[in-house]
């Protein structure tokens, strides 16, 4: 429990750098950045403040071992080696996940198999039985990193992905991914101060999120369940207090007012519910009207849009006009604000009737997405907007 490892925290590419401060404000070292992930070390109550506390990561591995294996057989090999019965109850539950790239293997479910065999076969010798297996997350994860010959093996602490937080059980048609709204809340360094509007709401996501964001509330409070609780380490009494710690922690609530509207009233009636269910609905001021008719309070902040962005051609033409509208929207009813559109349609990156002043690169999946910022200068009554018109 106290043994300090290297631990490493996936989240989606373009991310790390979010991740790596998120991980830094808790106090952990950032070892180096990866393409999707962020590698610290600790232990693993620091593993518990992770899941608990992350917004855009989305497993937090432990490491366990490292060791080259040139083919399956070293993997049987080395796996087999390793003290299992020390972590794992004979009577419990495991499951194996892994991203493999080497040359002897066709099929990842072959590693896995072997790396399971391998578990399964250490701990009936050890103990005289061995834990049930299969491929649901409800015990402990083992995640194999094989790539070339270099093999590591990680106890996925997570078991369910981070942005599944436990407050979405009412989700519209395509909503974002929890972690995906919140490094996009992030990118806009909205914290609380000013206003956050965001219409197009769906189900409510990213006001969620923001909410969470502003009051400093760690999001893995929400889920009642993580991997870790299944290692023959955890210590449930060190969990509560680590729980009870991080709970203690946050701000006031945000001066800015967040507001969130959407044209449907399911999708308000669902973004409400998963508020509630967030334990953030009294922060949250919904409505259901046009994006257009959605009241911008003056005082400045941030106006978020997640708009649909089709994926057959016919779809795409018939958003262009959305796309404008929003741009007039922001050019109208916006200023003082920073507009943020995030779409993963590049035919309509530039249908906002407006000049970005920034764009980051974020992925939705494996669909690369843009955030693309507008600032709308002057204020409601002066008259001095100057947007750059494409
Ligand atoms: C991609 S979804 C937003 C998903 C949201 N970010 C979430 O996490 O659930 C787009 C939303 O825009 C809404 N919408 C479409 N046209 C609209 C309009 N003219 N005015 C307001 N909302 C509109 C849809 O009802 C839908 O909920």
């Amino acid at each position: 429990m106290n043994d300090k490892t290297r631990i490493l925290v996936t989240c989606p590419k373009e991310v790390p750098p979010l991740l790596a401060g998120e991980i830094e404000a808790l106090g952990l070292p950032v070892l180096s950045r990866e393409t999707a992930g962020v590698m610290t070390e600790g232990t693993l109550e620091d593993c518990m403040r992770l899941n608990l506390c992350l917004r855009t990561g989305h497993r937090v591995h432990r490491l366990v071992r490292n060791f080259d294996a040139a083919d399956a057989d070293a993997l049987y090999q080395n796996i087999a080696a390793i003290p299992w019965e020390k972590h794992i109850r004979e009577d419990g539950y495991i499951s194996i996940a892994s991203s493999v790239r080497n040359d002897t293997i066709r099929d990842n479910r072959y590693a896995n198999l072997k790396c399971k065999d391998a578990i399964c076969d250490r701990m009936r010798e050890a103990c005289g039985r061995r834990p049930d297996s299969g491929s649901e997350l409800r015990g402990v994860v083992i995640f194999l990193h094989w790539h070339g010959n270099r093999c590591s093996v990680y106890f996925d602490t997570s078991g369910e992905p981070l942005s599944r937080r436990g407050y979405r059980r009412m989700a519209v048609r395509a909503p974002m991914q929890e972690t995906l709204a919140a490094a996009v809340v992030m990118t806009t360094g909205w914290n609380g101060q000013g206003h956050f509007v965001n219409p197009m709401c769906g189900s409510g996501t990213l006001a969620i999120e923001a909410a969470l964001i502003a009051l400093g509330r760690a999001p893995g409070l929400l889920r009642r369940e993580f991997a870790f609780m299944h290692l023959k380490d955890f210590k449930r009494e060190k969990w509560e207090a680590v729980r009870a710690e991080i709970a203690k922690q946050g701000r006031g609530s945000p001066s800015g007012r967040i507001i969130a509207t959407d044209i449907n009233p399911q999708a308000v009636a669902a973004a409400r519910q998963n508020a509630a269910d967030a334990g953030v609905e009294s922060l949250i001021e919904f409505d259901v009207c046009d994006f257009a008719e959605t009241r911008v309070p003056e005082g400045g902040g941030v106006v978020v849009f997640n708009p649909e962005y089709g994926e057959r051609t016919g779809e795409t033409q018939a958003l262009i006009p959305v796309y404008r509208r929003i741009g007039d929207f922001l050019k109208r009813s916006c200023r003082g604000y920073r507009g943020y559109v995030f779409t993963g349609n590049s035919k309509l990156f530039n249908k906002v009737s407006l000049k970005p002043s920034r764009q980051w690169t974020l992925f939705n999946s494996n669909i690369e997405c843009r955030l693309l910022e507008y600032e709308v200068f002057g204020t409601r009554s002066g008259s001095g907007l100057e947007t750059a018109s494409t």
